[in-house]
């Protein structure tokens, strides 16, 4: 039997859009595809996940609870009302900033203007948020999606948010990442480190929940 037979699993997927005005939006590449086949093979398991998905076009993993979100504030109010859990999982793409205000109107162009400041608030830090929950999961596990220098900011994100493993996503590159099928990643813990991939998602998706259950029975 799984040890994640049993188990509230509560998982993040897909970017947030932040809203400038009725028509546009500031938001990224992510698919939800990570996130969706993390619940998919949680489910697997037997565990029950509760999966909050900011805008994606992929049908919902059977047995899964899912909530829809569309910015970073709705994405930190679902998954923090979703506590107590055993465990978390933010693949979430999740914007960092935010406009301060959005326009009730589409903005337009002003003659003899050739620029536009946009003012924009830092977001509220989900993952950091869940770690330091009164209803901790027993595991917070992250992601970090990264261009250059992935270890040394996954192990400084890892630090900084208090949480228990994180999961270094080389991203900009062909064939892993964002929008990708396929995924590689450098998962980071404690006193350990594992490379998984390049595999499909799910491949991949089942490795990091072989490396949860391996943490699960330590702890
Ligand atoms: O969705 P796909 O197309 O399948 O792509 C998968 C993925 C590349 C999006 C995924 O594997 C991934 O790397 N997700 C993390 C993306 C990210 O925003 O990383 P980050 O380094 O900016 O954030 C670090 C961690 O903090 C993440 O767990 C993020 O969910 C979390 N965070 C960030 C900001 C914020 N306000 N709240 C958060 O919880």
């Amino acid at each position: 039997m799984s040890a994640l037979d049993g188990k509230r699993i509560l998982v993040s997927a897909g970017p947030t859009f932040e809203d400038i005005d009725p028509v546009r939006f500031i938001g990224n590449r992510s698919s939800g595809r990570m996130g969706f086949a993390i619940a998919e093979a949680a489910i697997a398991r037997g565990a029950q996940v509760v999966l909050v998905a900011g805008p994606v076009h992929l049908a919902t993993p059977t047995g899964a609870q899912r909530i829809d979100v569309r910015s970073a504030a709705q994405m930190h109010d679902a998954v923090l009302s979703a506590l107590p859990a055993d465990i978390y999982i933010g693949t979430a793409a999740v914007a960092d900033f935010t406009p301060r205000a959005v326009a009730g109107h589409k903005l337009k162009k002003v003659p003899g203007q050739d620029t536009l400041v946009l003012e924009l608030v830092k977001t509220a830090d989900i993952l950091a948020d869940v770690a330091t929950a009164t209803q901790r999961p027993r595991l917070v596990v992250g992601f970090a999606a990264e261009t250059n220098d992935v270890e040394t900011y996954a192990r400084g994100k890892l630090a900084a948010k208090r949480i228990d493993m994180i999961a270094a996503n080389r991203v900009g590159i062909a064939g892993c990442g964002f929008e990708s099928d396929d995924n590689t990643l450098d998962v980071i813990w404690a006193d350990g480190q594992r490379r998984l991939g390049p595999e499909s998602k799910r491949v991949v998706a089942e490795g990091l929940l072989d490396l949860i259950e391996e943490r699960i029975s330590i702890a």
